[in-house]
């Protein structure tokens, strides 16, 4: 199969096993389930080197080699992923045909069973699994190149991980065939998305003559509370959608929880699509599966991790999306290229303009950047342990600065940008952030209109607010800086040094 790729598409093609199975001297058919280590060790390096030159490369190899989770997600950042499986019967029969295959499975401990349970978890993290049973190697070919053009970026979460897809169309051409054999789709969106890009959605799923109903909750972050989830299940209910049915969220940040949500909990939890339409939407909360609405005042307080079956991210929506929400949702952009990529910093610069007037060509490229920087990091640390830290560069001060004076003033956005400010500033004055990175932070922000610098009032609230935190362990904060373009590093920093720190640099 992956020759058939490699020849339909031009692409260069390198056999992991062949290359191994050289190296140990003896033919690929009679590949070993452990090949030795020092012979795996030169093939990956080869392969390595193969890539770099930046040529298209089909690479075939066991799934085996993905077994070691450090292993599999990288391979899951640097390529699309596509593993073949097939029930176990057909699986059985190649392997009665030739006697290395039986040996082969002989050698694990488990026999058939460890191998297969060795499968699976490879396979649990991969962008596709295809069947290769009552089906040709071209077939099978074409499904996987068509896999590999669309670019999926996966967000590992063992057996709910699932793909985010970038690009132009992806919504109208994408959505029908994910969904595909769902009994009934309940399509969820609000008062201000719904008029302007529902209709084309609800007919695209509505071919075939899939059932398709449609809802549209109040608009607003002040609706995303308990009555919206209530409306959700009542008309999913009242629809008749049981637990094959599929909710498709089309709509901000506060569609995609409360949509979200609504589906962890109907029928102990059904299946959702991700249709984001804010930017916001798109790179943050499009990764990492958490869902949630507010309880009065307190934000996100009732919710779960409930992974959505794939996110499709398609930058035409942006053009109506309200001004102020995009341009807030930039800072998280920079936010994620500060953190992990240093192209995606020089494209916002270089490219200001273009990002300004929403050029489809350059938000895909944009928001598949960021959207990767925040999956490699979720990926990395599934149960909140610690790395996911990193992704409150800016949030620090930039929570104190929303809260401070109420929610009204400051948009989320607006007071990341203030937040990303002070914290290369705290950065710079420990000697950590570069003076050259402030500036080019600064300068960036200000011209895709963002603040930069709070008012003193704002400021000498936020100061009050960061140091009455009496949440935080023992009084002191892992504060996030910015080390140089695409990385971070933290310092132990006590909240009352933290306050005099901002009070002096302010005071400057
Ligand atoms: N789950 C997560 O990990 C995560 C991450 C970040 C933010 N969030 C949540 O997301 C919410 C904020 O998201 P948001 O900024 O998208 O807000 P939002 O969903 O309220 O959308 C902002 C406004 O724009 C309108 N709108 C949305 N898309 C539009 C479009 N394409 N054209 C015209 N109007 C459009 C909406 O109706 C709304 O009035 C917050 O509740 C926040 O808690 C969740
Ligand atoms: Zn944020």
């Amino acid at each position: 199969v992956g020759r058939l790729i490699a020849e339909a598409t031009g692409a260069s093609f390198f056999d992991l096993q062949a290359e191994v199975a050289q190296r140990v001297g003896v033919p690929v058919r009679k590949a070993m389930r452990s090949w030795p280590d020092q012979h795996v060790e030169p093939a990956l390096r080869l392969l390595g080197q193969e890539l770099e030159s930046g040529q298209p490369t089909v690479v075939a190899l066991g799934s085996e080699t993905l077994l070691e989770r450090a292993r599999r997600l990288e391979a899951l950042e640097t390529a699309v992923v596509v593993g073949l499986d097939a029930p176990i019967e057909t699986l059985l029969g190649r392997a009665r045909a030739n006697e290395h295959w039986l040996a082969r499975i002989g050698e694990v401990d488990g026999g058939l069973a460890g191998a297969l349970q060795a499968r699976r978890e490879s396979y649990a993290e991969v962008h596709a699994v295809l069947r290769t049973d009552r089906t040709s190697p071209e077939e099978v070919a074409a499904r996987a190149t068509a896999v590999w053009q669309r670019d999926p970026i996966a967000v590992a979460a063992g057996e709910r991980t699932y793909c985010v897809e970038v690009g132009v169309g992806a919504a109208l051409t994408r959505s029908r065939m994910a969904v595909g054999g769902a009994s009934l789709l309940l399509v969820v969106t609000d008062r201000n998305v719904g008029p302007l890009h529902a209709a084309p959605l609800v007919a695209h799923l509505a071919v075939d003559g899939a059932r398709v109903e449609s809802m549209a909750l109040q608009a607003g972050e002040e609706h995303k509370n308990p009555g919206a989830l209530l409306s959700v299940w009542e008309r999913a209910l009242a629809a008749g959608a049981d637990r094959s049915s599929i909710l498709v969220a089309l709509g901000g940040g506060v569609v995609t929880d409360v949509a979200g949500f609504a589906a962890a909990t109907y029928m102990r939890g059904i299946r959702w699509l991700a249709l984001p339409t804010t930017l916001l939407g798109m790179v943050d909360a499009s990764v990492g599966g958490k869902t949630a609405v507010d309880l009065g005042a307190a934000k996100n307080a009732i919710g779960a991790f409930w992974q959505p079956m794939l996110v499709l991210c398609d930058p035409e929506f942006l053009r109506t999306e309200p001004q102020r929400g995009y341009l807030g949702a930039l800072a998280e952009v920079l936010k994620s290229a500060l953190i992990g990529d240093p192209v995606l910093l020089e494209l916002l610069e270089q490219q200001t303009d273009a990002v300004l007037g929403r050029e489809a060509s350059v938000l895909t490229e944009i928001v598949r950047r960021s959207i990767a920087v925040k999956a490699r990091v979720v990926s990395r640390d599934e149960r909140e342990s610690g790395l996911r830290a990193v992704l409150n560069l800016g949030h620090t001060v930039g929570h104190a600065l929303e809260a401070a004076g109420g929610y009204g003033g400051l948009s989320h956005g607006e007071a990341v940008s203030l937040g990303l400010v002070q914290a290369l500033r705290i950065g710079q004055a420990l000697g950590r952030s570069p003076d050259a990175l402030l500036e080019r932070v600064r300068g960036l922000l200000a011209r895709l209109g963002l603040p930069t610098l709070p008012s003193k009032d704002r400021l000498e609230a936020a100061v009050e607010l960061l140091t009455h935190d009496k949440k935080r362990k023992g009084n002191v904060v892992r504060f996030v800086v910015a080390e140089e373009a695409g990385r971070v590093g933290s310092v132990s920093l006590e909240l009352s040094a933290l306050e005099s720190l901002v009070r002096r640099l302010n005071d400057q």
